[in-house]
This record gives C-alpha cells, sequence and structure tokens, in this order.
C-alpha cells in the first residue's frame, strides 16, 4: 500500500485540506527537517506533508536540508513522493500558469550534499537517475490532469539552480540550449535523494513566471506570488486525485 509524502514549495507551505492528527518532531542522522512533519488524511488517504521551505517560508533553496527531509518522509513509511516546485518558464509551451510533469533533469547547483552515502561511499552507491522520475506516478499525475481537463504537460527538463537569485538572461539562453524547458531551484539533490531512499518521486511543476529575459518584463515577486496562488487549486485537485487511485 502506497504512503504518500506531499512536499510543498513556494506557494504551498500549507496544506489547508489535511486533516491533520499529528505534527511530528523529528531529528535525523543529517539534522532536522525543514519542519515538524504534518501527518493526517486527505479524502480518507493517510499523507504526510512537508513545507521544504518550511512554514513561513524562511528556508532558502540553498539553505535546505534535503538530506534530513528525504530521511524523515522515509522515518515515517512514505512510499511515494509528490512533490511540489514553483519554476519559471524557458520555452514557448510552459508559459505562466502552465502544469508540467517533467522527466527529465540538468543539474546545475552546486555545494549542496547529494547524496546519503557521502561518508560510507562503495561502489554499489553509484544509483542509476537516467530517468529521475518515477514512471508511474507521473503516468498517475498524468491521469488525474486528463480526468480534470487540466492540460498537464507532459514531459520537459527541469534545470535545479542553485538560488536564491534568479537567473540573468544569458544564464537562461545557455539553459535553453541544454535544453532544459523548466527553471527551479529545489529539485535537486530532492529528487536523487529519494531515488536513493527508495522512494517513488514525481514532481509537479507550477509555472509562476517567464524566465528572465524570455520576455522584455523585469520580473516581480509579486506576480509570480499571483500566477501561484491562481493555479494552487489545480495543484490541490490534482495531488488528491491521485491519492486517490492508489
Ligand atoms: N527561476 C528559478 N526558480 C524559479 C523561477 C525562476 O524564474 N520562478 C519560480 N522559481
Amino acid at each position: 500500500m502506497a504512503r504518500f509524502g506531499i512536499i510543498g514549495g513556494s506557494g504551498l507551505c500549507d496544506y489547508p485540506g489535511i486533516d491533520i492528527n499529528e505534527v511530528r518532531e523529528l531529528e535525523t542522522p543529517y539534522g532536522f527537517p525543514s519542519v515538524a512533519l504534518r501527518l493526517g488524511h486527505l479524502n480518507q488517504h493517510e499523507v504526510v506533508f512537508l513545507p521544504r521551505h518550511g512554514d513561513q517560508h524562511s528556508i532558502a533553496p540553498h539553505r535546505i536540508n534535503y538530506r534530513a527531509n528525504i530521511h524523515a518522509l522515509q522515518q515515517l513509511g512514505v512510499s511515494h513522493v509528490l512533490a511540489v516546485a514553483a519554476v519559471g518558464g524557458i520555452t514557448e509551451q510552459y508559459g505562466p500558469g502552465t502544469l508540467a510533469v517533467p522527466d527529465q533533469i540538468i543539474d546545475y547547483t552546486y555545494g549542496r550534499e547529494q547524496s546519503f552515502f557521502s561518508d560510507d561511499f562503495s561502489s554499489d552507491k553509484h544509483i542509476d537517475f537516467t530517468w529521475p522520475y518515477d514512471a508511474g506516478l507521473r503516468q498517475a499525475i498524468l491521469t488525474v490532469g486528463d480526468q480534470l481537463n487540466l492540460n498537464l504537460v507532459n514531459h520537459g527538463t527541469y534545470g535545479a539552480v542553485q538560488g536564491p537569485r534568479l537567473e540573468t538572461a544569458a544564464e537562461i539562453s545557455r539553459m535553453a540550449k541544454d535544453g532544459c524547458h523548466l527553471v527551479g531551484m529545489t529539485g535537486m539533490p530532492e529528487a536523487y535523494l529519494a531515488r536513493e531512499a527508495g522512494m517513488a518521486y514525481a514532481s509537479l511543476a507550477v509555472v509562476a513566471n517567464w524566465a528572465a529575459g524570455i520576455t522584455d518584463e523585469a520580473l516581480t515577486m509579486a506576480e509570480i506570488h499571483q500566477t501561484l496562488a491562481a493555479g494552487i487549486d489545480n495543484v490541490r485537485a490534482v495531488i488528491a486525485g491521485v491519492i486517490g487511485l492508489r
């Protein structure tokens, strides 16, 4: 039986739809997760909710303890992780307001703890990451998106950047040449750590803005927040649907 973890990103620091019955403070061998984890039910299904930036969105992307977050979910028996990610759109199909289910990653982050095995490595710990997202979980998201007529964009390469600043136009131009469709700050090492932990992981990416330099407009956080707020009901509907399928 699948047990779902939901990792909330910008625009999803709380989750009013979850009927929370326990708030669990956990310590892991890697330190503390972003918050005490919320255990509860979403439409009668058990879920664990973890906002990766903390309750108040006070933890910057490069400061998130990704290892502690994934380890804490694992301690609670989570087998499937639905990760919500706010992103910038780089190519035409991924305009603001789009919901996308990426299938590839290019990792531009640096200085983040990338592995649970850093201090105790052996050759069998080079783990396959050819397809970084779980195929079954991606398909479940797409199926629910179809049922809800949400026009989710299937596929896309997520470029994970360090942040917390937004990118320069030249960086986005390079990322486009590399084949990125989306840019975000938190997708890695989160996805890889989930793979190391043996969890199925997929991302539901909410395009909050055109990436830097794609339009002439300057990026404002007000606009980004507004787009995220407008998309969040659909995100919640997809999550509830996916959890209901299992
Ligand atoms: N760049 C990086 N991360 C983001 C963006 C962006 O334009 N929008 C939302 N998260």
